[in-house]
């Protein structure tokens, strides 16, 4: 008794405050359209832990097919046709997962088919209710839906008005995406076994989706806490469109035929599932426990058993709440109570929930070949990520990272190239550069070792640099690979860029190419110093195609189109355009907009001006290319006022008529570019500008996909006052939006960042006033001190600080204040062509 007691006090330490009653799980579930997911985050909404397998949550279909946006599952209005147990967060493009369904009817009857989830699907009563590890929503025909998640199950919760009681289990079920095309997810067979009692097992196996992905099997095990009264098997020919894979027959939906115990369908052959009905239970309650695995579905009811021990729905909540509080929240500490703005407690703990939501980690569930390693998948993707979330995994979850790094490095050994995008066991689509290179390179200078091996590592990113990864003819680009590696290497290693005529996306991918080289030269110095001249030299590659002489919008210097002859094609060139920013295009940012809207977040933007400023490796290259400090500043500020933007961005643009867009991931950095000009006022100006106009506790409260929790790390990092500068060991400072935050980083050291009023500023709040705070706009910094000591410099290395920790103290302001007089942020791969 006294041990238990011991025990929960202990536990109560660890996280005494219940952080996660701070966070709002539907910021980023609607657009700007009330009602619609378009043009919003695309989160997935539902039961997860951090990182968790199963993401447990409602999959719907939007009737508008127009506005349709089915990636993350759930939409505001969309009808109810499964509750399944995988899902994606943030991601545009077509939807990917939504399988291993279950969904309550109440009636069977005509016109009611199986096979036809018009039939069935359901419109939802009410509000729906999520909190962490919990998800409520009441549908139409009466039934009551709860819901939560352990790491490779759920468990669901059905509370039925009187009369008929079913569950369908459609293994057929997946997330379509409604207006067709190349990369539609497709089912490709399955099987299904019934107990007496209820427990059913088997698998499905799906394909396809953004990633254009080879099929996966996902294994499943459920089962009910009242054994049902009749158990049957349904299966029916699959009339689904399956681009690539089947005929397009444009029959109607056959219906089900009902069978026994057992239905199996291989490859390209029947839909299937079960459908179990209680008639004569007392209890109007139904909870289903189910597991998934990529192994076997003895697995998959492994984890059922042990993962969720009990019917008791609370229990399992609890135990995510717990864990999610430990493993996350209880990381970053803020005073809660009422004194502190409730909105940027929301705004904080709900970025670090959507954080964690994805990469997965799969760790003991790699089906494709054995190995030692972790295993990690979903990451979708790295292009996303690679910015600015990987470096809050390694500060914040660094055991985590050095997992996923390890799995990334797992992938190249078995599958020849690490990923940019990984899903359903499966690398693609690479939008830019080989980003795996980044996000290792960001690691390694930091100084993360741990179980990884470097060597391999390092091998690894001199594959993509390399070695011309094989065409795989996709629809979107065909003229090089966009599974893996570097598709333009062929014009790259050559050339010194990538040449308009030769391939596609010619200006952004040197871009990135120039900053994945960069990487490289970074893990070269200590795993290959021979290399460090070769590829720092490539990293300056970039300049090849700037174009001194080309004047726009009053600012001379761009970057420009080059044809392999060497000369630039200049002909009607248009940097404020990009000619549709997709695949096939000179830069990519995004896809077309105007005729499918409904698949794409990454919308066209300005992306040649944008993507001039995205060298952080030389921004002192840049300022001098751009004419010096007073034209860059120049530049900078015009890309922040409204209405320059020649490219409209429409509904799903967020509103932005700034050549900036912060829900454009190029883009993260450039707000904190001033820092390179001790200009850190108008960073700060820019940044919190952006954060208080498009990031909001509400349902359209991110600018955007969230890609992955992108934008979330975008402002957490931003709340934090600091801004990291990718492959490299330096933060910029901005200021910070709390009085006093403590984050436990590196394991268990501790950071912890002060902000106060200076005092011979006035405030311009009233609370302020009192003595307690800072106001809403006090918030330029007028001093900073680091570990005790003045800091006179906008910027600081990872060692200062994130390694042991220690202190940052801010003095705040209403008035910006010159305060930084030291060196300005360093361009460690300074070098000009
Ligand atoms: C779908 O939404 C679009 C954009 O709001 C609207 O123009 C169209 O009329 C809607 N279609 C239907 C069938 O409601
Ligand atoms: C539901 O039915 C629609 C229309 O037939 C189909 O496109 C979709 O793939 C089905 N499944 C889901 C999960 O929406
Ligand atoms: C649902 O939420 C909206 C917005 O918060 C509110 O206006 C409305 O009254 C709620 N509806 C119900 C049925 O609770
Ligand atoms: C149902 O039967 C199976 C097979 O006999 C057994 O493994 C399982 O534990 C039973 N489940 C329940 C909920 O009784
Ligand atoms: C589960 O938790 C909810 C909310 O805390 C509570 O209202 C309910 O009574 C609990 N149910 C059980 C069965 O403990
Ligand atoms: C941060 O840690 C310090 C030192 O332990 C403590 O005094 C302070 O109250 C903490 N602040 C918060 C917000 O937890
Ligand atoms: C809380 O912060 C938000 C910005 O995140 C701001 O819009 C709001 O006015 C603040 N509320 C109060 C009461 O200061
Ligand atoms: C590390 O990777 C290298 C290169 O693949 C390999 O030769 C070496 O055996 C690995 N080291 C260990 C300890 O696994
Ligand atoms: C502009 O610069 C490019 C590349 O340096 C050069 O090819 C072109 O001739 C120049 N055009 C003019 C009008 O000077
Ligand atoms: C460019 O400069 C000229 C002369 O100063 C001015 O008239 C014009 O409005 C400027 N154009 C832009 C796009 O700012
Ligand atoms: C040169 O660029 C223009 C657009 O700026 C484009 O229309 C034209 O096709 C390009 N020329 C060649 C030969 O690719
Ligand atoms: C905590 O820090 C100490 C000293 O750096 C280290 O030895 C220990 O392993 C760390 N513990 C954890 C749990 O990270």
């Amino acid at each position: 008794m006294l041990y238990i007691v011991i025990l929960a006090a202990a536990h109560y330490v660890a996280a005494q405050v219940d952080y996660s009653q701070f966070v709002n799980p539907l910021i980023g579930s609607e657009g700007p359209i009330p009602g619609y997911a378009f043009g919003g985050g695309d989160i997935f909404v539902g039961g997860a832990l951090p990182f968790g397998v199963a993401k447990v949550g409602i999959d719907t279909y939007e009737d508008n097919i127009t506005l349709s946006t089915l990636n993350g599952g759930y939409t505001p209005m969309g009808k109810v046709t499964a509750f399944s147990m995988m899902h994606e967060s943030g991601t545009g493009g077509y939807a990917k997962y939504g399988v291993i369904p279950q969904m309550p009817l109440t009636t069977v009857a005509s016109p009611v088919n199986l096979l036809d989830n018009q039939t069935y699907s359901q419109a939802r009563v009410g509000n729906d209710t999520a909190r962490v590890g919990y998800f409520k929503t009441q549908l139409e025909n009466g039934v009551t839906a709860e819901l939560s998640a352990a790491r490779h199950s759920g468990i669901m919760q059905y509370s039925f008005p009187p009369g008929e009681k079913h569950v369908l289990v459609d293994v057929s079920h997946y997330l379509p995406s409604q207006s067709g095309g190349y990369s539609v997810q497709v089912y490709v067979g399955g099987e299904i076994q019934l107990q007496e009692n209820g427990t059913y097992t088997g698998y499905g196996t799906y394909g396809g989706g953004w990633n254009e992905g080879a099929p996966f099997t996902v294994y499943f095990c459920g089962d009910f806490d009242t054994p049902p009264d009749t158990s049957q098997t349904f299966r029916g020919r699959n009339t689904d469109p399956m681009q690539r894979y089947h005929t397009f027959s444009d029959a109607a939906t056959p219906q089900a035929i009902l069978g026994n115990q057992s239905e199996y369908a291989g490859p390209l052959n029947d839909r299937l599932g079960a459908l179990f009905t209680w008639s004569n239970s007392s209890t109007s309650q139904i909870r289903s426990r189910v597991g998934i695995s990529f192994i076997s579905s003895d697995k998959a009811c492994n984890f059922k058993n042990i993962e969720v021990p009990s019917y008791d729905l609370n229990a399992t909540v609890s135990a995510a709440v717990q864990e999610w509080n430990e493993d996350v929240f209880s990381k970053v500490q803020v005073a809660t109570d009422s004194s502190v703005n409730q909105t940027n407690l929301a705004l904080l703990y709900s970025s670090l929930y959507f954080l964690h939501l994805m990469p997965s980690d799969r760790t003991g569930e790699n089906p494709l070949w054995e190995s030692d390693e972790p295993s990690w998948d979903d990451f979708y993707t790295l292009w996303d990520i690679f910015r600015c979330t990987v470096s809050l995994y390694h500060i914040l979850q660094p055991t985590y990272y050095e997992s996923m790094i390890r799995s990334l490095i797992d992938i190249w050994r078995y599958e020849g190239f690490m990923p940019d995008g990984r899903s359903g066991n499966y690398n693609g689509l690479v939008q830019g550069g080989s980003n795996a290179d980044n996000v290792l390179a960001d690691a390694y200078v930091k100084g993360l070792r741990g179980e990884i091996n470097w060597t391999a590592g390092y091998e690894a990113m001199k594959k993509d640099a390399e070695v011309q990864p094989y065409n795989t003819f996709s629809h979107d680009d065909p003229t090089a690979s966009v599974k893996e590696g570097r598709g333009a290497l062929y014009d790259w290693i050559p050339l010194g860029y990538v040449s308009a005529d030769r391939s596609t996306r010619a200006v952004s991918r040197t871009v990135e190419y120039a900053l994945n080289d960069f990487a490289l030269s970074q893990v070269a110095r200590g795993e290959a110093p021979e290399d460090v001249e070769k590829y720092m030299n490539r990293s300056a590659q970039w300049q090849n195609l700037w174009a001194h002489n080309v004047t726009s919008l009053n600012f001379t210097g761009f970057l420009a189109p080059r044809f392999a002859d060497g000369t630039f094609n200049l002909t009607g060139y248009n940097p404020a355009l990009c000619g549709g920013c997709e695949w096939q295009a000179i830069s990519y940012e995004a896809t077309p907009f105007g005729t499918s809207l409904q698949h794409f977040s990454r919308f066209p933007a300005n992306a040649l001006i944008e993507y001039s400023f995205v060298v952080p490796h030389d921004a002192e290259t840049l300022i001098q290319f751009m004419g010096g400090s007073t034209a860059f500043e120049s530049r900078l500020d015009y890309i922040f006022q409204p209405n320059t933007s020649q490219q409209n961005l429409g509904a799903n643009g967020a509103g932005i008529t700034t050549i900036m867009n912060i829900g454009n991931e190029p883009d993260f950095a450039t707000p904190y570019l001033y820092n390179y000009l001790n200009k850190q006022w108008k960073s700060v100006q820019q940044s919190r500008s952006l954060a208080n106009q498009y990031f909001h506790d509400a349902n359209y409260g991110v600018p955007g996909n969230s890609d992955a929790g992108a934008l979330n790390s975008w402002l957490i990092w931003q709340m934090l006052g600091l801004y990291p500068v990718v492959t490299q060991t330096v933060y910029l400072i901005g200021s910070p939006w709390f009085d006093d935050l403590n984050m436990t980083i590196n394991g268990n050291a501790t950071l912890r960042i002060t902000a106060a009023l200076s005092a011979d500023q006035n405030s311009t709040s009233a609370s302020a006033a009192g003595g307690s705070s800072f106001g809403q706009e006090d918030y330029y910094v007028q001093s900073v001190k680091i570990n005790g000591a003045s800091w006179t410099k906008n910027w600081f290395d990872h060692e200062d600080i994130m390694v042991n920790g220690g202190t940052i103290e801010f003095e705040l302001g209403s008035e910006p204040a010159m305060w930084e007089t030291g060196d300005v942020p360093p361009s460690p791969g300074h070098l000009i062509l």
